[in-house]
């Protein structure tokens, strides 16, 4: 049986993700870090895992108990967007920011991705389109869009480590949807970002170097 793990699976686009690789007969590995969600999770019929990804010896955890999985498909999920402000950034916000965007990045991606190899799989980050350093129009959301571009860098550099050994990585943009990230406004229902993000993951060709895509599948520049 194919097997997906989703990290940061609590609500939003991870939680959609696991419902839907579970209503297709995947087995779904997730992860959230409180107690009710992990529950939830469970019911849903996924394999549970508590883990905060800023919280090191969770990491570390995570990386034991999936020892000897071999993975089809891996989705770094969880993320925060930050202040919604672009004032003077406080320490507390840059390190929120880049410890859950960046820096448990830089951690788990080397864990996941061995067990991505063992299936010549897809390793995928949830980026941003506000990460593209070529594609930027606007300055809004700074903080956040230094973190999803150094997301990208992390990504680019896991390619370059496990690529030639079979994990295909993806930076994923899922369109403007809504969650408690998007907002109300947002344009996408949550249910046709994830069935799109699904169908790239999916379709994407083995590669040895990155990619970037949109969730419907069209290429995005670095
Ligand atoms: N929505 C959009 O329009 C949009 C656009 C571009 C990119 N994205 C990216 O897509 C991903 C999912 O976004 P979303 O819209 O679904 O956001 P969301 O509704 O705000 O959900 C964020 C998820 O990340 C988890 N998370 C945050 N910090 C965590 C931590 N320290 N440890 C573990 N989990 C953590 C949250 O868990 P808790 O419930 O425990 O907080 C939640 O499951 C994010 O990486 C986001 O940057 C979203």
């Amino acid at each position: 049986m194919a097997t997906a793990l989703i990290i940061g699976a609590s609500r939003g686009i991870g939680l959609e993700l696991v419902r839907q690789y579970l209503a297709d007969g995947w087995r779904v590995i997730a992860t959230a870090r409180k107690a009710e969600d992990i529950d939830a999770l469970a019911a849903m019929g996924a394999e549970a895992h508590g883990l905060d990804v800023t919280n090191v010896e969770a990491v570390a955890g995570l990386g034991w108990k999936l020892d000897g999985e071999e993975l089809n498909v891996a989705i770094l999920n969880a993320g925060v967007y930050g202040p919604r402000h672009d004032g003077f950034p406080l320490q507390t916000d840059f390190d929120t920011v880049m410890h859950t965007n960046v820096l448990a990045a830089m951690r788990l991606l080397p864990i996941i991705a061995p067990m991505v190899c063992a299936t010549r799989g897809k390793l995928a980050v949830l980026s941003s389109k506000m990460g593209s350093l070529s594609e930027r129009g606007n300055p809004t959301g700074s903080l956040y869009r230094a973190s999803k571009a150094a997301l990208n860098s992390v990504l680019i550099d896991t390619a370059l480590s496990f690529g030639k050994q079979g994990a295909t990585c993806v930076a994923l943009h899922p369109g403007w949807v809504r969650t408690d990230m998007g907002g109300g406004d947002a344009d996408l229902p949550v249910e046709q970002s994830a069935a799109g993000l699904r169908a790239t993951i999916n379709g994407l060709p083995a590669s040895e170097v990155a990619v970037y895509r949109n969730y419907d599948g069209a290429e995005i520049g670095w």
